[in-house]
């Protein structure tokens, strides 16, 4: 089903090429020509978005989009707020968000039990994270927890899952023993969590939080779902107590541990954390060609799917975040930056407005056709965060911050669910899903995947 979405999108855009006359036209001198290519590609993304209609359910996607990455979604349009100043989308998000707080008020609606993963459920804690740190108002009292709150649930109910019985510990992709997925460990759930938990030590200085961070960074380091110089594997299987990994390296791994170990320098001003931060960096160069940010895996092979299609969206946020908390990191990252949203902008010219952003920014201008949720977000962020200059950077509650921290919630949670919804959920997968079944086909024998 997800391939052959993408196949007609190639095919229907062929005839919508033809004219090619659109594309975003943004000088990368000007915040606002900057804020206006943003613009222009937060307006395609909202249009895909259909929870807000009546009789739609707010904080979903339509097929065949999964539900983390409406989260991830709503996370861009708080940054899209913060950086522009436009809050055109900040009633959507907020609806959004508060319907789906779900069990434990942390992210866990019982519509989305079958394939809840611990990934899906941080994509929405980021978001709530990013809420707090840009200062987007509380929901109003009684009408659900703060935004601080509700990723400190998040946080809360994950560290309760930490597992020791294999592996030495790390999260579980899955929370549920009776979803698919629930032996693998992979990457991308315990470095959301890695990344939470650094953002809410930087907010609150609670140590606990720091404490977490250092442990499920060093647990990565130890099974080898990172290696000593900082590249970023897909996950690993606890049938076998982790003794080999998947080595396949996506850009929004290496970003979401770029943005938490930003976070631990910028709290902790450590040598220690900025020879971190520094070599994620600088392996982040396996994601860039000519200074232009592609997926590596899946990009040139046209075999990313609905998910991966997303990914560099989050590259682009993380490092933007990074720039701000950590601004000795800029000299390294703004070129790229830069040259990839100009690259970006520049095949932004297909569909019927003209301006639609296809998923290839290396393409020299020619939009490859492929559109979607993922491919206008990433195109969005990549704008977006050229505007760190424009903003203060995310609050902590002694420097602005008016979330109020509720530190224990989410506590109480159990192994099962509360409630559970058998009717909605479907066949849905969730945020990593393909990563260890389809990909090891797709790509194998690429060099990245040599052990
Ligand atoms: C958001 O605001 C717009 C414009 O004011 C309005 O048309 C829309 O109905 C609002 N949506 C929600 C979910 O409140
Ligand atoms: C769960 O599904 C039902 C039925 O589609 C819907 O009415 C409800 O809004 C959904 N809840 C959430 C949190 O998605
Ligand atoms: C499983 O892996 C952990 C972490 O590497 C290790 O400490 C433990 O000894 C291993 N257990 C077995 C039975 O090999
Ligand atoms: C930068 O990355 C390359 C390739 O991974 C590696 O060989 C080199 O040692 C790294 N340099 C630093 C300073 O981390
Ligand atoms: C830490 O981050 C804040 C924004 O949250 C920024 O204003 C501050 O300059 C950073 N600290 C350092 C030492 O760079
Ligand atoms: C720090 O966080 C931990 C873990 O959530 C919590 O148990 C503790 O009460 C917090 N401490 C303070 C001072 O808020």
């Amino acid at each position: 089903m997800k391939l052959s979405r993408s196949a007609l999108g190639v095919l229907g855009a062929s005839a919508l090429l033809a004219s090619g006359a659109g594309a975003i036209d943004m000088d990368i001198n000007s915040p606002e020509s900057i804020k206006k290519a943003a613009g222009i590609a937060a307006a395609g993304l909202r249009k895909w978005y259909t929870g807000d209609r009546p009789g739609d359910v707010p904080g979903n996607l339509p097929d065949p989009y999964f539900w983390w990455e409406c989260g991830a979604m709503f996370n861009a349009f708080i940054d899209y707020w913060y950086y522009t100043g436009d809050d055109q989308y900040n009633n959507i998000t907020s609806q959004a968000m508060q319907h789906q707080i779900g069990d434990y008020q942390a992210f866990m609606p019982p519509n989305q039990t079958k394939t809840l993963g611990n990934d899906d459920q941080a994509f929405w804690g980021m978001a709530a994270m990013s809420a707090a740190e840009n200062k987007l108002p509380d929901l109003p009292d009684g009408q659900g927890p703060s935004w601080l709150a509700l990723a400190q649930a998040v946080f809360n109910t994950q560290a309760v899952r930490w597992n020791t019985d294999a592996c030495g510990g790390g999260l579980k992709w899955q929370i549920f023993t009776f979803n698919n997925g629930y032996n693998y460990r992979n990457t991308i759930s315990n470095g959301c969590f890695f990344n939470i938990a650094a953002r809410l030590y930087k907010y609150t200085n609670n140590q606990t939080y720091a404490d977490w961070a250092e442990k499920a960074w060093n647990w990565e380091l130890a099974i080898g779902l990172m290696s000593q110089d900082y590249h970023y594997f897909d996950g690993t299987d606890d049938r076998q107590n982790c003794s080999s990994v998947n080595h396949i390296q996506w850009t929004y791994n290496a970003g979401v541990h770029m943005a938490g170990a930003a976070a631990l320098w910028n709290a902790t001003g450590s040598e220690e954390w900025r020879t971190k931060l520094l070599g994620i960096i600088n392996a982040t160069n396996v994601f860039f060609k000519d200074n232009i940010m592609f997926e590596v895996a899946c990009e040139s092979n046209g075999k990313c799917d609905v998910d991966q299609r997303s990914f560099k969206a989050y590259l682009a946020r993380w490092m933007g975040y990074t720039m701000i908390v950590a601004p000795w990191t800029r000299d390294l990252m703004m070129n790229r930056m830069q040259l990839s949203a100009q690259a970006a902008a520049k095949q932004c010219n297909a569909g019927e407005d003209q301006q639609t952003c296809g998923l290839r920014w290396t393409n020299n201008g020619v939009n490859d056709g492929s559109f979607g949720v993922g491919e206008q977000m990433a195109a969005m962020e990549i704008f977006q965060n050229l505007l760190i200059d424009q903003v203060s950077g995310p609050a902590t509650e002694n420097a602005g911050g008016i979330s109020k921290s509720d530190p224990s919630a989410g506590g109480e949670v159990q192994s099962q669910p509360i409630t559970f919804n058998e009717i909605t959920t479907g066949d849905k997968a969730g945020a990593g899903f393909l990563t260890t079944i389809v990909l090891i086909g797709i790509v194998a024998g690429a060099w990245w995947m040599v052990a």
